[in-house]
């Protein structure tokens, strides 16, 4: 991942379900191509290969489930994601909590198969101890900013600013990200100034009136 990079969680909100997550997809390419700033998706599972197979861009999964192929109803294998056209994973949104063993799982998974993990985390202790694990990036979000509209980067600076230190002190190359009520230019380069990668978004964007023109503001002050 090159740095800054944006990462756009689908969720499974309406306006960015279906054809809807094709339009979103589309969106998030012509602000990348316009603004030069790496822009990834991450649709629902059911929607990965509708967009894969329409627009090129990269696509991240909301989740990946820690097993092997065979006997396992209803979850989410990496191997039919990958076909799907995926090249990286969410792991542990606070959504979607795993045990420990489970994350750890998933990110050695990721790493045999050649796609890029970024594993959730709620404040800087998880950040931290996720370090251990080397995946390729971390995204605090702390979970009562979530869907709030009040930007992690301005309201809780500190919970960036020491994961970003945390995280570095045990392995340099993984990236930090931060989420939770970023919406607007002020808000990525709050994020930035305090040592962040790039952000993990959603509501901000995929229910603004113009998703495009909300990508570009995100994206205007860096
Ligand atoms: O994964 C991104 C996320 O949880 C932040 O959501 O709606 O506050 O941007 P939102």
């Amino acid at each position: 991942m090159n740095t800054p990079i944006v990462i756009l969680n689908y969720k499974t909100y309406l306006e960015s379900s279906g054809e809807n997550a094709l339009e979103l997809a589309r969106a998030l390419k012509s602000a990348s191509e316009e603004s030069g700033i790496t822009m990834v998706a991450a649709p629902q599972a059911a929607d990965i290969y509708r967009v894969h197979d329409q627009i090129s861009l990269p696509i991240f999964a909301q989740h990946i489930d820690p097993i092997t192929p065979g006997g396992h109803t209803g979850s989410n294998l990496i191997e039919t994601l990958i076909e799907a056209g995926i090249n990286g994973s969410l792991i542990n949104h606070s959504e979607n909590r795993m045990k420990l063993a489970d994350i750890d799982e998933v990110i050695q998974l990721c790493k045999q198969h050649n796609i890029e993990s970024c594993v959730c985390t709620n404040n800087i202790a998880t950040s931290k101890a996720i370090a251990t694990f080397n995946p390729d990036a971390v995204a605090v979000e702390p979970p009562e900013l979530i869907g709030s509209g009040i930007p992690v980067s301005q309201a809780q600076p500190e919970v960036v600013e020491d994961s970003v230190k945390g995280v570095k002190s045990i392995n340099k190359k993984i990236k930090v990200l931060c989420g939770a009520g970023i919406s607007t230019g002020e808000d990525m380069k709050a994020a930035m100034d305090l040592g962040a990668d790039g952000v993990l978004l959603a509501s901000g964007i995929v229910k603004a009136e113009n998703p495009k023109k909300a990508l570009l503001d995100l994206v205007s002050k860096l």
